[in-house]
């Protein structure tokens, strides 16, 4: 397949591209030109804008991840608008395409966020949830996913992934976490009892390439581990899994002080089950927390 990529450049995408590229011709959209090449190997080919497109006659597949870091700055109405615009316009110009083309791309998987849900309490929520809390993170992955959804037709199907916090050693949350859990000063965020919902990278780009290959799949799809846990449980087993203490308390309003609004990320939480995946028949590699840190942190890591 000839595989048209966004945000091949950055955390997921250089994993899934590595994945891709073996099997399928990739074709990476990237703002850093020869970067992009250092980044990903001269067996993808970059493509510096969607301008340079009439449609994608010739694109098999698209994977739509592109979009500004949502936890990088404090959210002032010009960071928000950053985060949309980031994502809503090129999905907005990518689907455009689609519809423009007389021979589609079969299909468009398209990244979104468990922030669709916003913030909940303890209780367990799927794909079937009409209760989301209509808060900043709702409203970005809400039109993020209407605006890609609207690609769908006989001939293109859509898959949507709302995806937890990834856990990887190459981007992501958790290299920034570490650092004070390796000197004994991890410890939870806020009251603690806030639900994480995570996912191993690995299962992460499984899951895409799972989406890719199963025609049968499309609509929305939780990109979480089916064992999410609270934010205080997810500090023991880390400081566990470390060899290390598990002794401070972060306390939320220094979290406030420190990232304003956009400390609702890791001090508000929601239990999300990838009920549609496994219904699928997809398989979680790292089904337990306790598993993804064994893999990540206690193992040697092989050279990148
Ligand atoms: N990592 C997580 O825990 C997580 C959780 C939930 C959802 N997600 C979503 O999954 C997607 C991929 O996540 P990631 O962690 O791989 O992100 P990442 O490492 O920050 O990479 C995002 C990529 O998007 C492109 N990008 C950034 N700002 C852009 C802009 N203003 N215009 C166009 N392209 C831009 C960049 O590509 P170039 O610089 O090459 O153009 C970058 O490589 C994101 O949309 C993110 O919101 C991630």
């Amino acid at each position: 397949m000839k595989i048209l990529i966004t945000g091949g450049t950055g955390f997921i995408g250089r994993k899934l591209v590595a994945h891709l590229k073996v099997q399928h011709q990739v074709v990476v959209l990237s703002r850093q030109g020869s970067l992009a090449y250092q980044l990903l190997g001269h067996d993808v080919q970059v493509l510096d804008s969607l301008d340079r497109l009439d449609d994608l006659n010739d694109i098999d597949a698209v994977i739509n991840l592109a979009g500004e870091p949502i936890a990088q700055g404090r959210w002032n109405l010009a960071r928000k608008q950053q985060l949309c615009d980031s994502r809503w316009l090129l999905t907005e110009q990518l689907v455009d395409l689609i519809k423009l083309s007389s021979n589609p791309p079969k299909v468009l998987l398209s990244a979104s966020a468990i922030g669709w849900y916003g913030r909940q309490d303890d209780r367990p929520l799927d794909e079937g949830c009409d209760h989301p809390s209509q808060e900043f993170t709702h409203q970005l992955c809400h039109r993020w996913e209407s605006l890609a959804l609207a690609a769908s037709s006989e001939q293109t199907r859509v898959c949507i992934l709302r995806i937890g916090l990834v856990l990887g050693l190459d981007g992501g949350a958790l290299p920034k976490m570490l650092p004070p859990y390796r000197v004994g000063f991890g410890g939870p965020m806020g009251e603690g009892g806030q639900v994480v919902s995570w996912i191993h990278i690995q299962d992460l780009v499984r899951a895409w390439l799972y989406l890719l290959e199963h025609e049968e799949c499309r609509g929305i799809y939780n990109g979480t581990a089916p064992t999410p846990v609270s934010n205080r449980e997810f500090s023991q087993q880390l400081a566990r899994a470390l060899k290390r203490p598990h002794l401070l308390h972060i306390p939320a309003w220094a979290l406030r002080l420190m990232m304003g609004e956009a400390a609702d990320l890791v001090l508000t939480g929601q239990r999300v089950l990838p009920r549609r995946l496994q219904e699928a028949g997809f398989h979680f590699t790292f089904p337990a927390l306790s598993q993804a840190f064994v893999n990540l942190l206690e193992r040697p890591q092989p050279s990148k």
